[in-house]
Parts: structure tokens; sequence; C-alpha cells
């Protein structure tokens, strides 16, 4: 069998790596406009970072792995075409702001069209709005010849950072399909395919409704529960309550569960706040504006948490970061990714400068990303790998990625070059505060009483 997938991203680049991996015999070739990134894939630079890609990508690329740029002949080659293309937040027109802006999907599945001269599995690996998968069906069959094509939803739920490990031993896969004999020929073709390495009982069939509507819904749920955890560590530092100990005792209730709990400087990634968005989106044009005010408020949260970080800082700052230098920790929006979409960071750098701070950016991964991000403001901004180079002569150090090598700092360095009195706000409770605070540091976390020397 031949795959095909177009769009070598985040997404298309690991998954279609592990499809490789597993099953030998089939030949899997990743397309993708972007020749730059189609040159890095075929490189030991990857494109981007992600613990244990490299080895997975090396077993086998040149075997039965390949990347193009050649997205016609990939067309006409394949048997089975997974899409896998951006989905970002619509800019401009109905639904700015909001709905999914499917330019990029639409453009595929014409292209698809015109390149195929045999029959076709149209497999939706990119998230999608629900009932997405008819309009395509639709754009696919306006063509004139007799090739055949059937349209599956088969939802990516990976993480970034912990990629590989959940391509490997997934949760579940979600395959959607229609109920006819050619749908269910073509469910059974995809279960075929994941069955080679996925316990046959995790691999669920619905019908592709279901399959669109559960990848939003999954995603809704998850940053839901981070929303709340964060809107209680509001209530928990205004009453000396600590949200890791009530995470954890809520958590411990196994009706409730211990992950996604970590109160932090809020959600980022380019998943949560998109797919939120647009379910709110879908909801409003359903006309269910209860159900879409309801899921709003969970990316309002969102927001209100890095808002109060920053207005957090500035007034134990003495209300006042004009001209302080800031050493923020950590621009990813989680540890482990080079990714910075969405990170609370982008924000949080925003606000300090337009509060006059001189900002100082330290990340293992992300300082390229960050450098792109800021791009307008990065007069006032400096670019920093060493985080004890990045605080000499810093009035605060601010955490916002739990990266590992933090908490392995030695903080008496950090505190011995920084400006007094030396401040640390840490946005992923990552630190050892007691320590902090011993050292002399003067310590805000999220959702815990201040340990203050002042
Ligand atoms: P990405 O931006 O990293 O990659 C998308 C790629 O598609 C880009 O390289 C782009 O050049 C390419 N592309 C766009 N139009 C194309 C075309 N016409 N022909 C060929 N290539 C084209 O995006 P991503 O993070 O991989 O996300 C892809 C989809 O998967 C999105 O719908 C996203 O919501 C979903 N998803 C992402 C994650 C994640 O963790 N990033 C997880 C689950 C699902
Ligand atoms: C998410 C979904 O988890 C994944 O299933 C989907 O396919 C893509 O979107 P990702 O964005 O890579 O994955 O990261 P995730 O681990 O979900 O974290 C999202 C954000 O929430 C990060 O900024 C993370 O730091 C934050 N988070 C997560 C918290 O603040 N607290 C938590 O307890 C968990």
């Amino acid at each position: 069998m031949n795959v095909l997938c177009i769009g070598a991203g985040y997404v298309g680049g690991p998954t279609m790596a592990m499809i490789a991996k597993q099953c030998p015999d089939v030949k899997v070739t990743v397309v993708d406009i972007n020749a730059d990134r189609i040159e890095a894939w075929k490189s030991d630079q990857l494109p981007i970072y992600e613990p244990g890609l490299l080895d997975v990508v090396k077993e086998s690329r040149g075997r039965n792995l390949f990347f193009s740029t050649d997205v016609d002949t990939g067309i006409a080659e394949a048997d089975m075409i997974f899409v896998s293309v951006n989905t970002p937040t619509k800019t401009f027109g109905q639904g700015a702001g909001r709905a999914a802006d499917l330019q990029y999907w639409e453009k595929t599945a014409r292209q698809i069209l015109a390149n195929s001269t045999s029959d076709k599995i149209v497999v939706e690996k990119s998230t999608l709005p629900v009932r997405t998968a008819a309009a395509m069906q639709r754009i696919l069959d306006s063509g004139s010849g007799d090739v055949h094509f059937e349209v599956l939803s088969n939802p990516e739920f990976l993480a970034e950072g912990t990629a590989i490990a959940d391509l490997e031993s997934p949760d579940r896969v979600l395959i959607g399909g229609h109920d006819t004999a050619r749908g269910q020929k073509a469910v059974q073709a995809l279960v075929d395919l994941y069955a080679t390495w996925v316990p046959r009982d995790r691999v669920l069939t619905t019908n592709v409704w279901s399959s669109e509507l559960s990848k939003l819904a999954a995603n809704a749920f998850l940053a839901q529960r981070v929303s709340s955890i964060n809107s209680l560590s509001a209530l928990c530092e205004a009453t000396e309550a600590d949200v890791a100990e009530v995470a954890r005792a809520i958590g411990m209730d196994s009706r409730i569960g211990p992950r996604f709990l970590n109160a932090s400087v809020g959600f980022g990634g380019s998943c949560f706040k998109k797919d939120i968005l647009n379910l709110v989106y879908l909801c409003e044009t359903y006309g269910l504006t209860d159900v879409a005010d309801y899921w709003q408020q969970v990316v309002s949260m969102n927001a209100y948490q890095q808002n109060r970080f920053v207005a957090n800082m500035i007034s134990q700052m003495f209300n006042t970061v004009a001209g302080k230098v800031i050493a923020i920790y950590g621009f990813a929006f989680k540890a482990d990714t080079g990714d910075t979409r969405e990170s609370p960071a982008i924000c949080i750098s925003r606000q300090l400068v337009e509060e006059r701070a001189e900002v100082v950016i330290s990340d293992p991964q992300a300082l390229e990303n960050a450098e792109h991000d800021l791009s307008d403001i990065m007069d006032r901004i400096r670019l920093e790998k060493d985080p004890y180079e990045a605080a000499r002569g810093a009035h605060a150090v601010a955490v916002l990625t739990e990266w590992d090598l933090y908490a392995e700092l030695d903080f008496e360095r950090v505190f011995e070059v920084m400006m007094k009195p030396a401040f640390i706000f840490d946005g992923r409770n990552c630190l050892d505060h007691k320590k902090l605070f011993d050292i002399g540091f003067n310590v805000f976390a999220v959702g815990k009483a201040a340990l203050s020397h002042l």
C-alpha cells in the first residue's frame, strides 16, 4: 500500500514516521509545499524538536519513509491520503477570530481531485469543524471522472513533547467512517494499518461526525480542567490555600483523576484555544448560544490567568517595572518542545515591554521561534540561552516553561548576579519555593501564598 501525507508539520511528520516504522511493507511519503521544511525532514536537523523523533525517522527514512515537495505525484501514486495541513483560526471575514480557516484544507481537496486517476481513501488528520468531511466529499465528487473517494476522519491526539510515546502507545485511535459498504471497507483498511501495533480494542470506530466532534471535545475538556484549576489558583492566593494541595486532594478522587490539574500561567499550544473557539463558533452557528458561552469562558479564564500573572509581577515590584530587567525562563508553551504557538510567554513578554521593562528571554529550544513571534519588538528584547547570563543584572526572573533544567539550576548563583531585592515569579510551580526564599528571593508562585522578605 502507498500512503501519502499532505502536510509535514508537528502532526504529519511524527505520525507518518511512526506508521513507517511499524509497517515496513507500507510506503509512506510525506509532502509539503514548504521546501525548507521538507529539506529539514531529510536532514538530521529536523524542523521540530521532539524527544526521540530523530531515531524513529532515521529507522525508516530512505527505506519506506520519504519526504518530498512533489504533492501532485504523491497524490497520483497514493492509495490512502492523510490530510494533515494547518487549520488555524480565521483572521479575516466571517467568523474572524473564532472559525477555522479552511483555505489550506480546501486547496488540498481540490489538488487531490485534480491529480487522482485511481480510487483513494482520504483521511482527515487535521482537526476540523464537525461535518467538514461532507464538504470534502462534495469537492472530491465534483469531478467528471469515475474515481471513487472515501473520506474518513482520524483525528490525532498526540501531545507535543510526548509525541513518540503517544503514537507508539495511544490511549485510543479514533476512526470515523460512513455506514456504507465502501465506507466500512475503507474503515477496515485504516483499522488494519493501526492494528499492526495498536491493540485492536484501542482502535475505536464511530460515525464520521462523532469522530470529528470528539477531537474538539477532547481538547475542550482538557483545557477546561486547566482553566478550572487556574480559576481556583486565584482564590488560593487570596485565602492561603495551596493550589497544589487542592489539586492533589481532588485528583485522588478516582472520578476526577490527577492529570491536567497543574495550575499554571495559562495553557498554550496551537490546539486548545483554536479548537475551543472553533467549537464556540460551531455552537453559535447552530443557534446554541448558551453552549457557546459556556465554552468561551474556558478561553476567557486563560487570558485572565496570563493578565493576572503580569499584574501581580508589577504590583509586587512596587507598581513599576519600567527600566527593570526581567529574565524570562522558558518561552515554549510547555516543556520538551520548541513550539511557541499561543505560548503564554508571548503575551507576557509583550505586556512587560509595554510596561517598559527590558526583557531577556532564555529557553533551551525556542529562541528562534521567540525571535519570530516578537520580531516587531526585538529592540526591547534580548535572547540569551544561558539562564545564568539571562539573570545577570535582572530584578526578576519569571519561569514560564517547566523545563527540567530550571528546577536543577544553582539558584545561589542566580541570586548572586541579580539586582536586590530579587524576585522570582514561578508561573509553572516547578521550583523549590522554600529553598529560594531561604536563599533570599521573594517568591511568588501560582495559587500559593507569597514568600516575601519585604
Ligand atoms: P503545522 O503548521 O506544523 O503543519 C502543517 C503543514 O501543512 C505546514 O508545513 C504547511 O506548509 C503544510 N501545508 C499547508 N497547506 C498545504 C498544501 N496545500 N499542500 C501541502 N502542504 C501544505 O500544523 P500541525 O501542528 O502539524 O497541525 C496540523 C493539523 O493537526 C491541525 O489541524 C491541528 O489542529 C491538528 N493537530 C495538531 C496537533 C499538535 O500537537 N500540533 C495535535 C493534534 C492535531
Ligand atoms: C494538546 C492535547 O493534549 C493533544 O491531545 C492534542 O492532540 C493537541 O493539543 P499539546 O498542545 O501538545 O496537546 O499540549 P498539552 O500537553 O495538552 O498542554 C497544553 C497546554 O496546557 C500547555 O501549555 C501546558 O503547559 C498546559 N497545561 C497542561 C497546564 O497548564 N496544566 C496542566 O495540568 C496540563
